[in-house]
């Protein structure tokens, strides 16, 4: 593979060298391309030595091969080690101030960050931003790891290992199981987190939703080589790299992200917690304490059924994501078990498949193992789908292979 290897600026820029070598030994063509800061770290001549290629910084330098332009098309994977605040930032906006975001900009294949800053850097909302823009355009941003940081700081922001970030970034170039990945070529959209429905500036109706589903399910779809559109309303986890990132609030947010993307769907997997309620009126100011002591009241409104919604848009319009998969959490109670619930939410949604969960009060919701039993139209009658326990990844694993077999065999017309 023809690796592009971009240097930024940091301390942490002499691990590239490590770096560097993993990938020249397992047999790739490296060119590195540092940032001018990054020369004050690790100079050009250990980069032209340990890479056998000529360095530069600036795209005034080789012109006649026009290297701005070149780099970045010819290159199966860019890497970033270490991707500094202000690297990131010059990503995000598109900058071409040199011949590193010139190249990036040029880019075709997969290109991958690890970043390495002091922790209130990463947490900056403007970086936060930042790496979110980078992601929702299938970048693949890595967490940094957490510990010791240059100063006397500890924390999250340190460049993680040259051997985490040369798997993680082959892993970027070809995911896991591509070539053979059951879903290459099909586009999944999963919905995840809980919404959040606001009453005023500062308060909400929410919900125990973690995300960690829906992640999961995410992270499954990746490994299968599919694309994978996330449409996260508020979680707890980190968005899975490689996965295209639609952030929303509220129910209504995700209605309309949901509907923008079925058109372009091959699978929709609704694993978000959609408030099925929202305050009848939004405040404009915060609610106060009344001077008469009485309690507020807040009336609620229905949310729409954005999977029914979904289910009954493709038949309307004839076309839209081959499988639909919701998602139940049922107790069961005196009059039905959790199969009957989950029977008849099934049909009167009607999805392609119900992931059905059984949810006490201390089960499912943030915890990471769970139990599913995955329902469809054409069970046969008096069957009971076997139940699969295990981690919320395996789950996730289960659900994505049930959906490979569903789209294996022959479909029912919608
Ligand atoms: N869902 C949705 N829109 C809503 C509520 C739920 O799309 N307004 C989706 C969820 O993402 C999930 C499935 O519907 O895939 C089941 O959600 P659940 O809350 O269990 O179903 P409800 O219809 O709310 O049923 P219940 O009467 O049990 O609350």
């Amino acid at each position: 593979m023809r690796i592009v290897l971009g240097v930024g600026g940091g301390i942490a820029a002499y691990k590239s060298a490590s770096l560097l070598r993993l990938f020249t030994e397992a047999g790739h063509t490296v060119q590195v391309v540092p940032t001018e800061a990054s020369t004050r770290f690790v100079g050009i001549a250990t980069w032209e030595a340990l890479s056998g290629h000529p360095v530069s910084t600036s795209v005034f330098d080789a012109v006649d091969t026009v290297n701005h332009v070149r780099l970045g098309h010819e290159a199966d994977l860019i890497v970033v080690a270490p991707a500094t605040a202000d690297l990131l930032a010059r990503a995000a906006a598109g900058l071409a101030s040199d011949l590193l975001t010139n190249t990036l900009l040029m880019a075709r294949g997969p290109v991958f960050f690890a970043p390495a800053m002091h922790t209130e850097m990463w947490n900056h909302p403007a970086t936060q931003a930042n790496v979110a823009a980078l992601r929702s355009r299938g970048a693949v941003v890595m967490e940094p790891a957490s510990g010791r940081l240059t100063g006397k700081d500890s924390g999250p922001g340190r460049l993680p290992e040259p051997s985490e970030i040369f798997a993680a970034a082959l892993a970027a170039a070809a995911p896991v199981g591509a070539a053979a990945g059951r879903l290459a070529g099909k586009t999944v959209t999963v919905t995840a987190g809980g919404t959040r429905e606001p009453l005023d500036p500062v308060r909400f109706l929410g919900n125990r939703s973690s995300g960690k589903q829906g992640a999961a399910v995410a992270e499954a779809a990746l490994a299968e080589g599919a694309r994978v559109r996330l449409i996260a309303a508020h979680m707890e986890v980190p968005v899975p790299a490689g996965a295209e990132l639609v952030q929303v609030e509220t129910a209504l947010e995700l209605r309309v992200a949901v509907h923008q993307a079925a058109a372009e769907t091959d699978i929709l997997v609704m694993a978000a917690a959609v408030a099925d309620f929202r305050p009848g009126e939004l405040a404009e100011n915060k609610i106060k304490k009344r001077d008469d002591g009485a309690d507020p009241v807040i009336t609620l409104v229905r949310n729409p059924d954005i999977l029914a919604e979904a289910v009954q848009r493709r038949a309307e319009l004839g076309s839209g994501p081959a499988l639909i998969v919701g998602f139940a959490a049922e107790t069961g109670d005196g009059t039905s078990s959790v199969l009957e619930y989950g029977r008849r939410k099934l049909e009167r949604k009607g999805c392609d498949l119900l992931v059905l969960n059984q949810v006490g009060r201390s089960l499912v919701f943030g915890q990471d193992t769970t139990e599913v039993r995955i329902l469809s139209p054409q069970d046969a009658p008096g069957t009971e789908p076997i139940a699969v326990a295990g981690t919320k990844a395996e789950i996730a694993r289960h659900i994505l292979d049930r959906i490979a077999d569903e789209l294996d065999a022959p479909l029912p017309s919608h």
